[in-house]
């Protein structure tokens, strides 16, 4: 009876010999070496095992790196997700309430933004790295971010690039599994989701999160969305001091005032201003090679959109150009204009589809991007001869 009973809380046990095995001593290591051998009396070699794995780990990695052990608090106390860890589903439908990312599987590669806004996620990122010495210094790290931005300007692919940093697996919620049309059934599994990520060290990511964090007082829903909020609000409390959290929205006006204040830290994702725009198109059009001249004025094309939309023309030019080798370039960005109306502005839309003559003086005439006479006659494939020509032909005949 005794052993079923020690089995049964021997995950607490190993957490509380990871948790002291953060700031290691004699007396630690002698008891948690005298837990090891009782173990072993009593036959339980599983267990005896596991805490004799729990001690040389903590070993080697006092050897190797002594500031290691110091990084944080938080990840050494809380326990390991591993890929048979049982994740909680909703009990009416069985639907998981979240999946899970581990670091592996995280994106390598760094998202593209402005430098301000590279380097306070690098602030981010470096403060969750040293969580213990600032909590040494009581500094009160930042150990939640809300992530907020028009859709298509890669706040998921942020999300899950700073977990990769972190080192961490991603918990992600999922909608699906949480939302419930029982009453009552939705807060239950958001404690659930909680408790889950409260227990293993992870960053948690609530992606979408103004589905579930509406404002308690609009007139549209009853006491239920009221209920979990309430909920919600208690829950981020739980997670202070278990892990890093990751709220993501597209529809930050819908978001209860208390939700905002629970996040440490928040940013704004804007959309790409034309260098970011440039440098994502380049990065997206890869392995194709397109000149300056000529990524430039994708940009221009796509002004105002997103970094989602600079990867779809990307895959459209792909797309274009295997199908359809002869058509020249001009060509390929009006029929994109035409297939992608929400991608391009209306007026450079209709200036593109309709007037060759007004398409060339509106590029001349852009201050932001100033394409110069050759570079537009390369786009359009002419001589810049014969585009000079042609805009003196054109100047005459509006003096007439
Ligand atoms: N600034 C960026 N840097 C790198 N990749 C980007 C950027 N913006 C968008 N992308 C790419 O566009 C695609 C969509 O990005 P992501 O899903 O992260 O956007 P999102 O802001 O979460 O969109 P939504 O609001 O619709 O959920 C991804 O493949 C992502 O890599
Ligand atoms: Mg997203």
């Amino acid at each position: 009876m005794k052993d079923i009973t020690m089995i049964k809380y021997f995950s607490i046990v190993q957490a509380l010999c990871r948790s002291a095995l953060a700031t290691p001593n004699d007396a630690v290591l002698h008891q948690i070496k005298r837990l090891q051998d009782s173990f072993e009396k009593d036959g339980l070699n599983k267990e005896a095992k596991s805490l004799e794995g729990i001690l040389s780990s903590s070993q080697a990695s006092t050897e190797m790196s002594p500031s290691k052990m110091q990084k944080s608090f938080i990840v050494t106390t809380g326990e390991e997700i591993t890929k048979k860890t049982a994740i909680p589903v909703d009990k009416e439908t069985s639907t998981p309430l979240a999946e899970i990312f581990f670091p592996e599987s995280l994106p390598e590669e760094e998202p593209l933004f402005d430098k301000n806004i590279e380097l306070a996620i690098q602030l981010v990122i470096d403060e969750w790295n040293k969580f213990d010495q600032l909590i040494e210094v009581d500094a009160n790290p930042a150990s939640s971010c809300l992530i907020y931005g028009a859709p298509g300007t890669g706040k998921t692919h942020l999300a899950m690039w700073i977990a990769k940093q972190i080192g961490l697996p991603v918990v992600l919620a999922r909608l699906e599994g949480l939302m419930s049309s029982y009453l009552g059934t939705t807060s239950r599994n958001i404690g659930n989701l909680f408790a889950f990520a409260n227990r293993y060290n992870c960053v948690l990511l609530l992606d979408e999160f103004d589905a579930i964090a509406k404002l308690r007082n609009d007139p549209q829903e009853v006491g239920e969305v009221k209920r979990v909020v309430n909920t919600l609000l208690q829950s981020l409390d739980s997670r202070r001091g278990k892990g890093f959290t990751i709220g993501i929205t597209n529809h930050e006006s819908l978001l209860d005032p208390a939700i905002w204040r629970r996040f440490d830290i928040q940013v704004e994702i804007p959309k790409p201003n034309p260098e970011v725009m440039i440098h994502l198109l380049k990065k997206f059009v890869s392995p194709l090679e397109f000149d300056d001249n000529e990524i430039k004025f994708l940009a221009w094309c796509l002004e105002g959109s997103s970094g989602a939309d600079a990867q779809m023309l990307a895959k459209w030019l792909k797309r274009s150009i295997v199908l359809n080798k002869d058509n020249n370039f001009i060509d390929m960005m009006k029929q994109f204009s035409l297939l992608n109306s929400g991608r391009v502005e209306t007026t450079k839309r209709n200036v593109m589809l309709h007037n060759d003559d007004q398409f060339i003086n509106m590029l001349l005439n852009d201050k932001m991007y100033s394409f110069k006479q050759k570079d537009i006659a390369s786009l359009f494939g002419m001589r810049a001869s014969t585009l000079s020509k042609q805009l003196s032909k054109h100047k005459d005949t509006e003096k007439i």
